[in-house]
């Protein structure tokens, strides 16, 4: 054990820590407690304006508004899919501490249709597509995660980071039709292909192989590039507040100026505190470092697993990082991280979406003759223990069974929703409660600043079967893109390296790789 300059100490946060749904009063839902939050594609979220939770609630097309798609029922027995996919099956993959599944609540009609009416100028002109679920009454209760509830006004707020790592490792060659997918991520190619289609201006540098390998050098520079050109990938949250966030559609660079203003008083200390003299490059550095130690802290035994997946598999070739510059060696992901359970749940797939598609047609083939298998085999839940044991319990060689089949794209599915999931790190600066005698104060300026913190993941939706024939259409589009251009991307499309962030890769960076 070496001194990590910056200190973090683990902080498991209890459902106590959130007031969720069991002390809501139901039967006194008052619409003005609860504002608009936002809403992606399937369901719109309001916050508490007191308590620290959301609700999130359905949608539907609008030209279904006079007549709802599902029953009451159905409804429920949707929102409970989501939270016993993410309570029975993502829980127990990704480590029951990391989980927050929220639960199914029913709402008095009359509060849902007046916080629709309520809420309903405050929604972008291009989501009114569709409109929120008034009839069912069921909600996602829920945690507010970038807002813990017991932090003190008075003191600092909480700062909040959200990461959408996407998948960290290669396919094993036996499976692919491409060579390419075995050197460049997949990651790295859908960057040249929304590059390409126009869905970002600018393409990230940012490679999951880099974040996931557990070498600090390579998580330095794969949150740096999440810093620089966030997309959907990055977000810091500060008092619940979204601070820094990537723009869809923006031309503008990324003001990191304003995020180093906001983030400099958390990382002030020592002589510091006095005349802030701290440079932009130390404060940046000091931020990667505490963000990196959450994700690889876990609280538990802490043993590191080396040489995780292979020779060759934990490599992306479209990564900028220069491995020469690699000091320490791979060091690997402690078996307790966040990062670890996270890759360990996306290597269920095993045969990527090439090797997968046969199964899933074989699936089809059976449900097509025998419609009624479709329960039996639960492949649209329900998600509960046995759905967790046909997917652990599968064995390795294909028999030519549906259950083999069956089991194989289970797999596949809970490793999509771990592609797809994020990360939110809570950092709460601790030790303010000292009182401001002088001495103390003299000490505590030399010590240097901690944070307690807490890990979370969410997005944990079940992804449905149906959706594996555009996974395999999507990868066809993205690998045929990324060959026709050779890697190759329009002018201007690489992010300009930031003044602060230029600087800081010419400098020594000795200080930046403090091991654990
Ligand atoms: N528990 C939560 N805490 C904080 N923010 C949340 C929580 N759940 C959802 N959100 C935010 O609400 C917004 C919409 O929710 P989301 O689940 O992404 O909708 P959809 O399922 O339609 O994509 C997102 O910006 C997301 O970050
Ligand atoms: C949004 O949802 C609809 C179905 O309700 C689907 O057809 C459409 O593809 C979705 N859009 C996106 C961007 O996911
Ligand atoms: C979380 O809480 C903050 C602060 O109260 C609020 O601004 C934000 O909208 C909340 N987020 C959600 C998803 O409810
Ligand atoms: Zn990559």
């Amino acid at each position: 054990m070496s001194l990590c300059r910056v200190c973090v100490t683990f902080w498991p946060l209890t459902e106590a820590w959130f007031v969720v749904a069991s002390v809501m009063e139901l039967d006194k839902m008052d619409e003005n407690d609860w504002k608009y939050h936002g809403e992606g594609n399937k369901s719109l979220v309001v916050s508490h304006v007191q308590h620290s939770r959301v609700l999130r609630l359905l949608k539907y097309p609008a030209e279904d508004s006079e007549n709802p798609p599902q029953t009451a029922e159905q409804a429920f027995r949707q929102i409970q899919n989501i939270v016993d996919f993410s309570s029975n099956v993502m829980s127990s993959l990704l480590g029951e501490k990391f989980i927050h599944s929220g639960e199914v609540v029913k709402l008095p009609l009359e509060f849902v249709r007046q916080l629709s009416i309520k809420i309903q100028h405050q929604r972008p002109a291009w989501r009114c597509d569709k409109v929120m679920d008034i009839y069912s009454g069921c909600a996602l209760c829920l945690p507010n995660l970038t807002s813990p509830g017991l932090y003190q006004p008075t003191h600092t707020p909480p700062l909040c980071i959200e990461i959408k790592p996407k998948c960290g490792f290669l396919p094993s060659p036996k499976h692919v039709s491409k060579d390419i997918k075995t050197k460049v991520c997949r990651f790295c190619m859908h960057q040249h292909y929304k590059v390409a289609n126009g869905k970002w201006k600018r393409r990230s540098l940012y490679c999951p192989l880099d974040l996931f390998s557990g070498n600090r050098q390579r998580m330095h520079f794969a949150i740096r590039h999440l810093i620089e050109e966030p997309q959907n990938n990055f977000k810091i949250f500060k008092g619940g507040q979204c601070i820094y966030s990537s723009k869809e559609g923006s031309e503008e660079s990324m003001d990191l100026n304003a995020l180093l203003h906001h983030l400099r008083p958390y990382f002030l200390y020592g002589n510091n505190r006095i005349n802030s003299h701290m440079t932009s490059k130390s404060v940046l550095n000091d931020f990667i470092q505490v963000l990196g130690n959450a994700l690889l802290s876990g609280g538990g035994d802490g043993r590191v697993l080396m040489d995780r997946q292979g020779e060759g598999r934990s490599f992306c070739e479209a990564s900028l990082f220069n491995m020469e510059r690699i000091r320490h060696g791979s060091q690997g992901l402690p078996t307790d991280s966040v990062l670890f359970r996270i890759l360990q749940t996306q290597m269920l797939d095993t045969l990527d979406i090439e090797g997968l598609y046969p199964l899933y047609r074989r699936i089809e083939q059976h449900l097509q003759d025998f419609p009624k298998e479709r329960t039996r085999l639960q492949i649209d839940g329900p998600y509960n223990e046995a759905f967790l044991e046909k997917l652990q319990k599968c064995s390795m060689e294909d028999d030519g069974s549906v259950e083999y089949a069956v089991a194989k794209v289970h797999q596949y599915r809970v490793a999509m929703t771990a592609k797809d999931c994020s990360i939110m790190v809570a950092l709460v600066p601790s030790g303010e409660e000292a009182d401001d005698d002088e001495g103390q104060r003299r000490l505590r300026e030399f010590k240097p600043p901690a944070f307690s913190y807490s890990v979370s993941i969410l997005d944990l939706d079940p992804k449905p079967f149906d959706s594996i024939p555009r996974q395999l259409r999507l990868d066809q589009k993205i690998v045929s893109c990324y060959l026709r251009t050779g890697g190759a991307l329009p002018k201007g499309s690489l992010p300009p390296l930031s003044g602060i962030i230029a600087a800081a890769e010419r400098e020594d960076c000795t200080l930046l790789f403090h091991p654990m």
